[in-house]
Formats: C-alpha cells, sequence, structure tokens
C-alpha cells in the first residue's frame, strides 16, 4: 500500500490533514487500520485511503468512485472548515485575474458556471449559440458563438488570445434507442458534443501553451461509460468521447503546463431538464422518476456543478489533470 506518508500526515499536530480530521469529526488517525482494508469505506478509514492515494490496494476502487468520495470528502472537510474554523474566511477571489470561456453560458450549467467564475474575480467571456440567452449577465464580456461553426471559434480565439481556462459546456441531449436514433440526431449530437471539443481546443490550447499555463474544462455526464440511461444511445456514446478526450488532451499537453478535466454531472435541474419533462407523457411521473434514480433524494443543482468548476479552473486543483469528478447524488454508484 502506498501513500502512507499522507496518511502520517494526519497525525502531523497541527497540519491541514488534523483540521481535515477535526472537520470530518474522525477520530484519531487510523493509518493501520485503514491500510488493510481492500473495499472503500467512504464513512471512516476508505475515505482516509482515498484522500491519502490514488496508487496501492484501494486503487482499483477508487477509480471507479473514489475521485468522487475523495472530493465529497474533501468538500464535507473543506465545508466544516469554513463553518467552523475558516468561519472569517472569504473563499472568494479564488479566480482573480484569470480570462475564462465558457461555451453554453447562456442557461443552466454553463450559466452558473459563468456566474460562479465571475464572483471569485474571473474575467469572463460568457459564450452561447443564442445571443438572448446571454442577456443579464453583468461584469462579463459576452459573446454570441455557435462551437460547431470552426471558423467562428478560431475568430474569437483571434479576439481573445489570453484565455487561460476553458469551459466546454455546451450540450445537445438526443432522446432515444439505437433504432429511434436518426442520422440527424447522431450527426448533431458528434458536432454539439464531441467536434465543439476539438475545436475549442485547436483554438484556444495553442496560446496557453505559449503561456505554459491553462486549464480546460469539459463537461460530460455519468451517463457515457460510467453508467447507462435508457434511450440516451447518441448521447452516451458522445458523452464517453469526451470523457476519453478529456484524458488525451491531459497527457498530450502535460508537458506545455496545460491541465485538462471533466465533470460528470448526474440529473441537474435546469432548463433543457424542464424542457424535457415537460415533453414526457407525464411530466410529473417523469421528474418523479428521474428524481427516483438519485440515491440523495432529489436533483442536483446547476451551483453544485458549477463549484467543481471553480476548482478545476483554480490553481487548487494543480495537481489534478485527466480527472473526472462525478457529482451525481449516487446516482452512479
Ligand atoms: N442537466 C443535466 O442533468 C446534465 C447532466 C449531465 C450532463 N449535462 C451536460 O451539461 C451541459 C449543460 O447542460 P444543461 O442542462 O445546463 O443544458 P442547457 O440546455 O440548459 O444549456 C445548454 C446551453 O448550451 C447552448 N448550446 C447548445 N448548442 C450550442 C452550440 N452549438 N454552440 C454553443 N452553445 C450551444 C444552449 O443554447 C444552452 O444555453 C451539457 O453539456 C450537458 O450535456 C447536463
Amino acid at each position: 500500500m502506498t501513500g502512507e506518508s499522507t496518511v502520517a500526515g494526519f497525525d502531523a499536530p497541527g497540519s491541514a490533514a488534523v483540521a481535515i480530521r477535526r472537520a470530518l469529526s474522525l477520530g484519531p488517525s487510523r493509518s493501520d487500520q485503514a491500510s488493510k482494508h481492500s473495499k472503500f469505506d467512504p464513512m471512516m478509514d476508505g475515505a482516509v485511503v482515498g484522500v491519502s492515494s490514488r496508487e496501492g490496494a484501494s486503487v482499483t476502487h477508487q477509480k471507479k468512485i473514489g475521485i468522487a468520495v475523495n472530493f465529497v470528502v474533501l468538500s464535507h472537510a473543506c465545508a466544516n472548515l469554513c463553518c467552523a474554523d475558516m468561519r472569517e474566511v472569504d473563499m472568494r477571489g479564488r479566480l482573480t485575474g484569470k480570462r475564462c470561456l465558457i461555451t453554453g453560458a447562456g442557461q443552466g450549467i454553463g450559466r452558473s458556471i459563468a456566474e460562479a467564475f465571475h464572483a471569485e474575480g474571473a474575467r469572463v467571456i460568457a459564450s452561447d449559440l443564442r445571443a438572448e440567452y446571454l442577456r443579464g449577465l453583468a461584469g462579463m464580456i459576452t459573446v454570441p458563438l455557435d462551437v460547431t461553426r470552426t471558423a467562428d471559434v478560431m475568430e474569437v480565439a483571434a479576439q481573445h488570445p489570453d484565455v487561460e481556462v476553458l469551459v466546454n459546456c455546451a450540450g445537445y441531449v438526443a432522446v432515444g434507442n439505437v433504432l429511434s436514433c436518426t442520422n440527424e440526431q447522431f450527426d448533431t449530437s458528434i458536432a454539439v458534443n464531441v467536434r465543439s471539443i476539438m475545436n475549442m481546443a485547436k483554438a484556444f490550447l495553442p496560446g496557453m501553451c505559449l503561456r505554459n499555463k491553462g486549464s480546460i474544462v469539459n463537461i460530460a455526464s455519468v451517463v457515457s461509460t460510467t453508467k447507462a440511461a435508457p434511450d440516451r444511445f447518441a448521447y452516451a456514446a458522445t458523452k464517453a468521447a469526451v470523457l476519453a478526450m478529456t484524458r488525451s488532451i491531459a497527457i498530450d499537453f502535460i508537458k506545455q503546463g496545460v491541465r485538462c478535466n471533466s465533470i460528470s454531472p448526474g440529473t441537474i435541474d435546469t432548463p433543457s431538464l424542464s424542457t424535457r419533462i415537460a415533453a414526457a407523457s407525464d411530466p410529473e411521473r417523469a421528474r418523479a422518476a428521474l428524481v427516483a434514480r438519485q440515491p440523495l433524494g432529489r436533483l442536483g443543482k446547476a451551483t453544485e456543478v458549477a463549484a467543481l468548476a471553480v476548482m478545476l479552473a483554480s490553481d487548487e486543483s494543480c495537481f489534478m489533470t485527466g480527472a473526472d469528478l462525478v457529482v451525481d447524488g449516487g446516482m452512479s454508484l
């Protein structure tokens, strides 16, 4: 088992780890028991193992759920620290001065990310296919942009060569299985969910490499290789591609100072979700069914996804690349 040094760190008086243990209301360090665990127990020792290592005995398990659990554990720790020890600390300003571009920022998750970035001091460029959706985003540069149009994407990159953080959030949900999926639905899914990420990377990555600094955050989905859902044939295929592209970009540009991570939301209450629910034959039942598949008992909020995007955009996550953060109320467990 590797990672003992970090586990040992939990014993160090005055260390951040001790503060995290206190915030989590954990007892004294259980590093020895933790090291014997081959299964991940998010409640107690497993959390210590998960925080301590991405290698060793817990890795196989951790690869599936551990990154999410790690983040939940750390989030809880941070939240508790905020409430207790750090009550007076202002967490705003984590993106001060960073030029950040978000696609699909007109509504839903993208809009929440734009607002959260702005609140953290970022210089935000909010872009969306629908110019009218961008109204009301005060203090940000707003840019109408269809991410499937290569020339338009290159033009925006030429106008804003200093983008340090790129969030690829624009997305399209094709509803249907392999038999009902039309060629048009499939092609649109590829164009909006997959080719857009290549377009945006080709336009903005070179500048990041020149400055030896950049963070790309791709919004994927647990409906991908992580989990299957009925009637999401093209959607799942394209979101699986997002996970793969994230890891490819991460490994190819790690030496140029560019990080690339993804976020996989579960079911998040956004305008597009409401539209799909409203289109169902029995909308009330459709909403109840979506809630029922979330073990946490509710839909997610766009702000809960935005909080992870802030972390991935900021230097707090400077040791993370190629990771996928699952935020799904336990849907994929
Ligand atoms: N809501 C969920 O439950 C959920 C779950 C998992 C993943 N996601 C992903 O999160 C992202 C945002 O989802 P949401 O629910 O907030 O969606 P949404 O439909 O509410 O917002 C998507 C935005 O993207 C814009 N957009 C669509 N096509 C575009 C294009 N070609 N170019 C530029 N902008 C375009 C739309 O105008 C819209 O403002 C998507 O990638 C989606 O697949 C959402």
